[in-house]
């Protein structure tokens, strides 16, 4: 069998996790394979240099929109979403699958039962949990700074920060990327702390830093946790598909963890 090559496909990508997961689950794994990182400005030649150089691929931002609309097929939840994180060449076609959804879907099992969520935000990551958690049949409400994203998420309940209503949620998501690269939170403090005291759990998918979002969580004695396992999960989902499940979830995911523990 010939060796086999893998990439991620964005614009940053240096900084991605991604190689490093994957290239432990090739070498733990014993296989023949390559997984390396292709920076793409623009994502009009995506689809020819996948099909031409590529077996399977990861998509990152900004490009998971564009490389939904270039697949050929598009599989499972990303064809809600309209978006795809993993692409699979299948004999010369682009078939594209969204595996952030469930790998977020997999992150809540350490929280107990939830039948109701509240995402701030309304951008990618907040259409892909939002419609993972319907699917599932958990209650979501979307709260969002502005109003325009939030036309796009047709039949959830959604609020701008103007028209914030206090209710009960099992669990607070942030899918913001406020906190990342300075100290603010997701909406403001007295939004939050209604939210924080009428709620039993809260999550960031940030991961690697704690947020002002999970550090006033915190002070409500919340459990909470960061965005780590959904990025390994989204991961251990793609590599299954990348070998067509020859793999299962629990065999490849002690050796993707490798990949968070200092080297
Ligand atoms: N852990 C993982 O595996 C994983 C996977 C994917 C993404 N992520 C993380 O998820 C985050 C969001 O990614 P995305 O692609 O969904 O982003 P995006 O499409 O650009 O959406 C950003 C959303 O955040 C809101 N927002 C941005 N800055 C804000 C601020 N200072 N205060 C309040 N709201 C703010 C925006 O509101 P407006 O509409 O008002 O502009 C928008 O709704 C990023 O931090 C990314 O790193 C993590």
């Amino acid at each position: 069998m010939s060796s086999k090559r893998f990439t991620i496909f964005g614009d940053p990508v240096e900084h991605s996790i991604s190689p490093r997961m994957h290239t432990f689950a090739i070498e733990g794994l014993g296989l023949d394979a390559t997984y390396t990182k292709t920076r793409l400005e623009g994502a009009c030649r995506l689809r020819t240099i996948f099909l031409e150089s590529f077996d399977g691929a990861n998509v990152t931002v900004p490009h998971k929109e564009a490389a939904f609309g270039q697949c050929d097929e598009v599989r499972g939840i990303a064809k809600e979403i309209g978006a795809v994180n993993t692409l699979i060449n299948e004999e010369g076609n682009m078939i594209g699958y969204n595996t952030d959804a469930e790998g977020f879907y997999r992150s809540l099992q350490d929280f107990g039962e939830i039948k109701s969520a509240l995402i701030l935000g309304a951008g990618g990551t907040a259409k892909a949990i939002s419609y993972i958690l319907k699917q599932k049949g958990i209650s979501v409400t979307l709260l969002n700074r502005s109003a325009k994203r939030l036309e796009s998420f047709e039949g959830f309940k959604t609020y701008d920060w103007e028209h914030y209503k206090s209710s009960y949620h099992d669990i607070i998501i942030n899918t913001t990327s406020a906190g990342l690269l300075e100290e603010t939170l997701p909406a403001p403090e007295s939004i939050m702390i209604d939210l924080f005291s009428h709620c039993k759990y809260a999550i960031d998918v940030i991961y690697n830093i704690e947020t002002p979002f999970l550090k006033k969580a915190k002070t409500f004695q919340l459990p909470v946790k960061d965005g780590a396992d959904m990025l390994l999960y989204q991961g251990v989902l793609a590599f299954a598909l990348f070998y067509h499940d020859r793999f299962t979830f629990e065999e490849i995911l002690p050796f993707m963890k490798k990949a968070f523990s200092p080297s």
